[in-house]
């Protein structure tokens, strides 16, 4: 038998028990005649003793051993007499009757402790040693709790898991297919599903009304810290349903799992409009952790001869409390920050609200003190306020004045890791407008209906439709998705027709789908949300990365398998494929 007990399982009521223990070694620290060695596995660290003078020969074994040797001991369990509050087992030690040692390890390319000394490249590189160190080993026990919680809610209310297929077909809406050659069709591949969308639907029409499942989804997108080419949905769909039925139920899920895991009651989720967010906080998913709610002064600010803003369509700032008392060289990094090109602000116009009552502004040149405070009555300005405004196109704006909102935040300590901010978006806009490529896309996917009040402006303005499209925000990350769907064959046919898709292509794309709609579907909808999100936010990860066994790096490259790699060119001839240039 490798071990009788865990590293993390023995406490003073185990003291005189004969126990054998397997793991690896944490640490080796020699006092004098004594050496201790921490002994580590999944459930925690236990502390091993040897005495020189007792087994000298066994001391001088342990002492040779290195960090993350494999070893067996056996030994009896006493009472420290130095007692460890801090760990779990710190009540306890075992002075070690025999060891063997069951692997050697070479020295550790970093240390596997809390904060290690590996940067990120090499600790991908040896993942399989980061996921020893605690933090990520927390994180993979997160995931797990959650996905068990959110199987045995979802099962509790009647909803069952259903394996969709991973070979299917690529289609054009959405992000970029990552395919698949076929060997046994030669010059064609399937793609990998960038979600279950349609399969899900298809389960509706046949009768499954209420469908989930834990779910890998491949899209070939640009990556960030909160993208990854492989993640995973909590992935649902239930039918007879509308929206609210599908809020509801899905808030229930959402409000379980941080009761269960971080035990915190969440109040009722908050619903906001698509265009209300983005007037308010120029985002669709606003951090509600804090207010900082935009303030238009267009029609105040125009009044006078500053030429940025009298040219400006859209002139709007945010008021940020306690900050006027901000240095020259403060505001020069908050103008320099709305510059970057990321952001592309051309500048940034403050407004002190000092606490004597008078201002400063950027503008003194084109403003009076009178001017001035009109601003900040519509700003609800207190002394010691900063206002910070921007002005230009309404449309670039918005989104600018959002990420200095969110620096601000940031800045002033409002997003604070622990609180929790949930709400609702809905009302999105089933069409964008894309001026590259001058056409309509789906801003949700091409399966979203329309509210039926707005749906009497499908041939005449169908930029202006609202959809049944919903998603869940929290701290200003998009934690899910979805939608009431079209179940109409005419109304989907139309709608691909709205999309630019020619009735034959939508035909050779889709038939399967408005085929379906032709044989009794009911009416439907569902969600989606980003698991490997929601286990980071819970966590308190600002990326998805730390909460994913075996993730890929930024460039989409998993650095410990070296993948993507060339394939041998008989794979290459098999799938009748041929390369024009070797880019290795
Ligand atoms: P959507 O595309 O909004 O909807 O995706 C649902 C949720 O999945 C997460 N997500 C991602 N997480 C990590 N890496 C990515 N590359 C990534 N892309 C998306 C987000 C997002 O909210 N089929 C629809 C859902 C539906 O309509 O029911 C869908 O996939 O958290």
């Amino acid at each position: 038998m490798y071990r009788t007990h865990t590293c993390g399982e023995l406490r003073i009521e185990h003291v005189n028990q004969e126990v054998t223990l397997s793991g690896w070694i944490q640490r080796i620290r020699n006092f004098g005649g004594m050496t201790f060695i921490d002994l580590r596995d999944r459930y925690g660290i236990t502390q091993l003793v040897f005495d020189m003078e007792s087994n000298a020969a066994l001391c001088e074994q342990a002492r040779k051993l290195g960090r993350e040797y494999v070893i067996q001991i056996l030994g009896q369990v006493q009472e420290r007499s130095n007692k460890n509050a801090n760990m779990p087992t710190g009540e306890v030690e075992i002075p070690v009757k025999s060891l063997a040692v069951l692997n050697k390890s070479e020295v550790p390319p970093f240390t596997i402790e809390d904060e290690s000394d590996g940067g990120d490249e090499l600790r991908m590189r040896y993942r399989y040693l980061d996921l020893r160190r605690n933090p990520l080993k927390e994180n993979l026990l997160l995931r797990h709790r959650m996905a068990q919680e959110v199987r045995k809610y979802l099962d509790n209310q009647a909803f069952i898991e259903v394996e969709t297929p991973v070979l299917i077909r690529s289609t054009p809406e959405g992000a970029r297919d990552f395919v698949v050659p076929s060997r046994m069709n030669p010059h064609q591949f399937y793609a990998l599903p960038q979600s279950p969308q349609l399969f899900k639907q298809l389960l509706m029409v046949s009768g499954y009304d209420r469908y989930f499942q834990i779910v890998k989804c491949f899209r070939d997108e640009d990556l960030r810290a909160d993208r990854q080419p492989e993640f995973t949905q909590i992935d649902c769909e239930m039918a007879f349903v509308e929206q609210e039925d599908i809020l509801n139920t899905f808030e229930g899920l959402t409000r379980h799992l941080f009761k269960i895991i971080k035990n915190i009651d969440l109040q009722e989720f908050p619903r906001m409009t698509f265009a209300d967010a983005m007037e308010n906080y120029g985002n669709d998913k606003p951090d509600l952790r804090f207010g900082m709610k935009f303030v238009e002064i267009t029609n105040l600010a125009k009044q006078k001869d500053f030429v940025v803003f009298n040219d400006a369509e859209y002139i709007a700032g945010i008021c940020a409390s306690g900050c006027a008392g901000y240095t020259r060289k403060e505001l020069d990094e908050l103008t320099k920050f709305v510059q970057r090109s990321q952001i592309g602000a051309k500048g940034l116009v403050y407004a002190r609200y000092n606490e004597d009552g008078t201002f400063k502004s950027s503008v003194d040149k084109f403003y009076e003190e009178s001017d001035l405070k009109k601003w900040a009555e519509a700003f609800d300005a207190k002394p010691g306020d900063l206002m910070l405004i921007l002005a230009g196109p309404k449309k670039k704006t918005l989104p600018q004045l959002s990420e200095l909102r969110l620096e601000m935040g940031s800045r002033l300590g409002l997003r604070d890791k622990n609180v929790f901010s949930p709400l609702w978006v809905v009302d999105f806009p089933l069409l964008e407008f894309d001026d590259e490529t001058q056409r309509f896309y789906a801003m949700h996917h091409p399966f979203t209906s329309p509210k039926k009040e707005d749906i009497h402006l499908l041939e005449t303005n169908p930029g202006a439709i609202r959809a049944n499209a919903y998603d869940l925000v929290i701290n200003g990350v998009e934690v899910g998705g979805g939608s009431i769907r079209i179940f109409d064959d005419k109304l989907q046919q139309q709608m691909f027709g709205i999309l630019g898709f020619s009735p034959e292509d939508a035909e050779a794309q889709f038939g399967f789908l408005m085929s379906a709609f032709k044989y009794g579907a009911p009416p439907h909808g569902g969600v989606a949300f980003g698991f490997d999100r929601f286990v980071a936010m819970l966590a308190g990860n600002d990326t998805i990365r730390d909460v994913i066994a075996f993730p890929k790096n930024n460039s989409g490259r998993d650095v410990m398998i070296d993948s993507p790699s060339a394939i041998h060119p008989d794979q290459l001839n098999e799938l009748a494929i041929s390369l024009k240039k070797n880019p290795s």
